[in-house]
């Protein structure tokens, strides 16, 4: 019999959103004490591309899991996940264009000829984006199966930023060899 019940959801939607929001204050406490090393602006950016990579993560293994254990109410905390996967995505997008630029366009476009992985980081976020603003479940029924194939590009973001990691990374390979093994190990579980 399934764990989860109707009754039980709300309490299990609360534990993801306090989990969710733990890192940040977490983040928060230790930017105030100072206490992220010789380049903050770059660990908190690193500390925000990392939440939304295993936000994202998060979101692709629920559905096999729910499959797995028989628990379906589990899909519903799918759009949740993905929506907070979203919001970290959106701040280190901020964190960068803001702590890194300083706002300014003119560097944002040479930083776009001179690191081609932030292209792939772009990619990924306009899909978010996309994949956000039809998250609310009236958009869902208006775009019947459209909302799917939309949907879908979940997996595109999923391979595009283990790349952008990938290629963001000044050295070591293994972290995002890992997040890629498991992405590829997620889609091969998805066609089966
Ligand atoms: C317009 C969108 C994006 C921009 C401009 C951007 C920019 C960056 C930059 C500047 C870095 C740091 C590179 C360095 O070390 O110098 C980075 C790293 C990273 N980004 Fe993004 N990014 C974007 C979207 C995303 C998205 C959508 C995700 C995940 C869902 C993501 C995940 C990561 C990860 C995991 C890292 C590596 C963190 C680490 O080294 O610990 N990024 N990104």
């Amino acid at each position: 019999m399934p764990m989860l019940t109707y009754k039980r959801m709300p309490y299990l939607k609360a534990y993801i959103h306090i989990l969710s929001i733990m890192p940040l204050v977490y983040l928060g406490l230790a930017v105030d004490a100072d206490a992220l090393g010789g380049d903050p602006v770059q660990a908190v950016i690193h500390f925000l591309g990392k939440g939304a990579l295993n936000l994202l993560l998060l979101t692709l293994v629920i559905s096999p899991l729910a499959k797995r254990y028989k628990e379906g109410l589990l899909i519903s905390t799918r759009r949740l996940v993905g929506l907070y996967c979203f919001f970290y995505a959106t701040l280190h997008l901020l964190a960068f264009t803001w702590l890194d630029l300083g706002w300014d366009i003119n560097l944002l476009f040479q930083e776009l000829i001179k690191r081609p992985y932030i292209w792939l980081g772009m990619i990924a976020f306009i899909i978010l984006f996309l994949l956000a603003l039809t998250s609310p479940i009236w958009v869902r029924r208006k775009m019947k199966r459209n909302w799917q194939r939309l949907h879908n590009l979940i997996y595109l973001v999923a391979i595009l930023t283990p790349l952008h990691y990938y290629l963001s990374v000044k050295s070591g390979w293994i972290e995002p060899a890992l997040y890629t093994s498991l992405v590829v190990f997620l889609l091969i579980k998805r066609r089966r």
